[in-house]
């Protein structure tokens, strides 16, 4: 496993492997690794004939008041994390040269970077899709692998590959959880042990969700409003938004006739945390 620190390294280390014919998987993360991102390194180990991860805690996705200064950084644990498994490449840059002085050019989706957790996290979607796309250009992989839990960047990134035309396949693997429930994610980590607990109500919710929609429940609305319900009944929690959406468009739904995406955001004590649920149409089996 070789750590490339510089863009411009890991721009002609690619132009190597294109050179080579290689097929480059690719797993964007900001490290803090855990078994989430291991399931992710593992399908690009699949996919591709060389693996590239990058860790990098992107500074144009956090707002002012967010969690970037104390957000986890460690890149020794982060390679040890990875070191059993088939990952050529570690792309760790400096934020000075990801974004030095002067930078100017961001990335927007006129209509999807502001729903959802773009209402309550202003400019976050700007920064990653800027820093996805600069990874792209950087790395050029035939295959970029993104978690489910992330399920609105993922829509994003599809969409921007597609409108911008990258020549990488977006793929998406399912969400890792932990044995109760809870989805795995990096700022796990920051939750006391009571808020651990009172953590799961975001599966919870989803769970109500998943069950209204077998007894037959095909009113979006209606299951929003139960996962609020589910939500404001655990103390320690703080609802940011549940919502039921088209899982291909992220538009809002009149009813459950096609597949949907049940999505929900809570603030946990100081930490927010996301998960989200694909709802089939009543009556038609998953
Ligand atoms: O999902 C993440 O870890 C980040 O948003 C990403 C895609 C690596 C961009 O910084």
């Amino acid at each position: 496993m070789e750590i490339v620190r510089r863009p411009h390294l890991m721009q002609q280390t690619t132009q190597d492997l294109k050179r080579d014919k290689l097929k480059i998987a690719f797993v964007p993360t900001m490290g803090a690794l855990h078994a989430g991102h291991l399931s992710l390194v593992r399908k690009a180990n699949q996919l591709g004939q060389v693996t590239v991860v990058s860790i990098f805690v992107n500074p144009t996705q956090f707002g002012p008041n967010e969690d970037f200064e104390r957000y986890p950084r460690d890149l020794g644990r982060d390679v040890d994390e990875i070191k059993e498994l088939d990952v050529d490449y570690v792309f760790a840059p400096d934020p000075s040269d990801m974004f030095p002085g002067g930078y100017g050019t961001f990335l927007y989706n006129d209509t999807l970077s502001d729903r959802f957790c773009g209402r309550s996290r202003p400019g976050h979607f700007r920064g990653v899709l800027t820093v996805v796309a600069k990874l792209l250009n950087l790395v050029r992989p035939d295959f970029a692998v993104f978690g489910q839990k992330d399920f609105q960047q993922a829509a994003l990134i599809k969409r921007m590959v597609q409108d911008l035309n990258f020549l990488t396949e977006v793929v998406l693997c399912p969400t890792v959880r932990e044995s109760d429930g809870l989805a795995l994610s990096s700022r796990n980590a920051f939750l006391k042990p009571d808020e651990r607990q009172a953590a799961l109500v975001l599966k919870r919710a989803l769970d109500l969700a998943e069950a209204r929609v077998a007894d037959g429940e095909d009113d979006p609305d209606k299951l929003a409003e139960a996962m609020r319900g589910a939500v404001a009944a655990e103390p320690l929690a703080r609802l940011d938004y549940a919502e039921v959406a088209d899982a291909a468009t992220l538009d809002p739904l009149d009813r459950l006739d096609r597949r949907a995406v049940a999505l929900v955001a809570a603030w946990v004590g100081a930490t927010r945390l996301i998960d989200n649920a694909l709802l089939e149409p009543p009556g038609e089996g998953r």
